[in-house]
């Protein structure tokens, strides 16, 4: 019998890896997802590279009656990954009431349908964003968890709180919270990868747009930021890498290897690049020439986000094993078979 698992937002993007890594381990895992920001098709994309095609069940988490039905019927889950969540940050501040129903609606529904179907393992998508503009770098644990500069980040800040108050009410159940830092890059199949819908937000997908014509020119948000080049850093980890710490974070839980009822990690690869550094690496990895220009600063934007992500490399017992190179060429391949073009 395999080790059933719940994943919330298991069409998305870092869900969706995620499954992978979990079939390819053994776990019979159960997508849970509304399709607002992913389609149906991942799970034929899981089922080409896994040979397994999961289960989707297709509800909406913020609404409860959906959410304790689903629950139910898979009773005999060992664990749930919480992906689910709105993650535009733009679009957070337009519409705050969206962001604050959905994420933290579905998240206490799943909390509630969880216990109430004795599920007691939980990981939940936390992200850099909770530290607000951070007093140094590399970023720990326990930095202090400023006010995000946006709802989408003030619910992420929001929903640790709520997990930790109620790992402080009772003790059958056990929360890991893992912090992303920048997530990039696809499958190495090219059939998992980023789909963002409209103008992209982010960097990577906007580079790769910007590489097939898509968009006319990438601009650069700022060179007078106090970095080594004037230009914002982040900390850029693979997404399949990510995938690979949710499995150990979640055996840890499973084997109930946990020290704390909530433990929280920072996942990133520890070394910061800036804007201007993954340019040259796509340039470089992929031999196509990036349209670029540099503009103002994006409002919201910090200098720099870099974690410190030795805590998971201790009690994790993970790494992460690929580099910018493979970060931006993997995100690439996946750009050039969605727009299927042949350069
Ligand atoms: P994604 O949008 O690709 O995946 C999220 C999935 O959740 C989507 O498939 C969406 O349809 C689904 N969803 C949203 N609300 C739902 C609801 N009420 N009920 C059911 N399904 C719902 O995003 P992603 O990049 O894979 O992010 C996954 C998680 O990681 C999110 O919680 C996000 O906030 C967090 N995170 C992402 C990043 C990043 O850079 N991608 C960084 C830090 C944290
Ligand atoms: C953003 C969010 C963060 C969220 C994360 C993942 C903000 C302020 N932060 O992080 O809360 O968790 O996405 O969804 O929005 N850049 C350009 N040109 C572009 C796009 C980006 O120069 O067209 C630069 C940005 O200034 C930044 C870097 O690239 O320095 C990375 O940007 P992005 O991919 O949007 O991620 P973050 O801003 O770090």
């Amino acid at each position: 019998m395999k080790t059933k698992v719940l994943i919330t937002g298991g069409t998305g993007y870092i869900g969706s890896h995620t499954a992978v890594t979990l079939i390819e381990a053994g776990y019979e895992v159960i997508l849970i997802d509304n399709l607002s920001n992913s389609s149906e098709n991942v799970v034929s994309r899981i089922g080409t590279i896994t040979k397994v095609k999961p289960e989707l069940e297709v509800i909406d988490l913020a609404k409860m009656e959906q959410c304790a039905t689903v629950f139910k019927r898979h009773q005999d889950a060992k664990a749930i990954i919480h992906f689910a969540a709105l993650k535009a940050v733009g679009e957070s501040v337009k519409k705050p009431l969206e962001y604050y129903s959905n994420n933290i609606g579905s998240l206490t529904n799943t909390l509630i349908c969880a216990k109430k179907n004795g599920i007691d393992k939980f990981i939940f998508s936390s992200s850099a964003t909770v530290f607000g503009e951070p007093d140094s770098i590399p970023i720990t644990e326990d930095a202090l968890r400023k006010r995000p500069f946006s709802p989408y980040g003030n619910s992420k800040k929001v929903s640790e709180e709520i997990m930790e108050d109620l790992v402080a009410s009772e003790s059958a159940v056990s929360i890991t919270s893992l912090r992303y830092f920048n997530p990039i890059g696809a499958h190495d199949s090219g059939e998992l990868g980023e789909l963002p819908s409209g103008v992209p937000n982010n960097l990577m997908p906007y580079i790769t747009q910007t590489a097939t014509g898509i968009r006319e020119k990438l601009w650069v948000y700022g060179d007078d930021y106090p970095t080594r080049d004037g230009i914002p850093i982040r900390d850029y980890i693979h997404v399949v890498d990510l995938a690979e710490a949710h499995l150990s974070a979640m055996e840890r839980l499973l084997k109930e290897e946990n020290e704390e009822p909530m433990e929280v990690f920072n996942l990133g690869s520890g070394v910061g690049y800036s804007v201007m550094e993954v340019i040259h690496a796509f340039e470089t990895t992929t031999g196509q020439k990036l349209n670029y220009e540099i503009t103002h600063r994006r409002n919201g934007d910090v200098p720099q986000l870099v974690a410190s992500s030795e805590l998971a490399y201790k009690k994790l017992d993970w790494k992460p094993k690929r580099n910018l190179s493979e970060m931006v060429g993997s995100a690439w391949a996946w750009e050039k078979k969605i727009r299927n073009t042949k350069n």
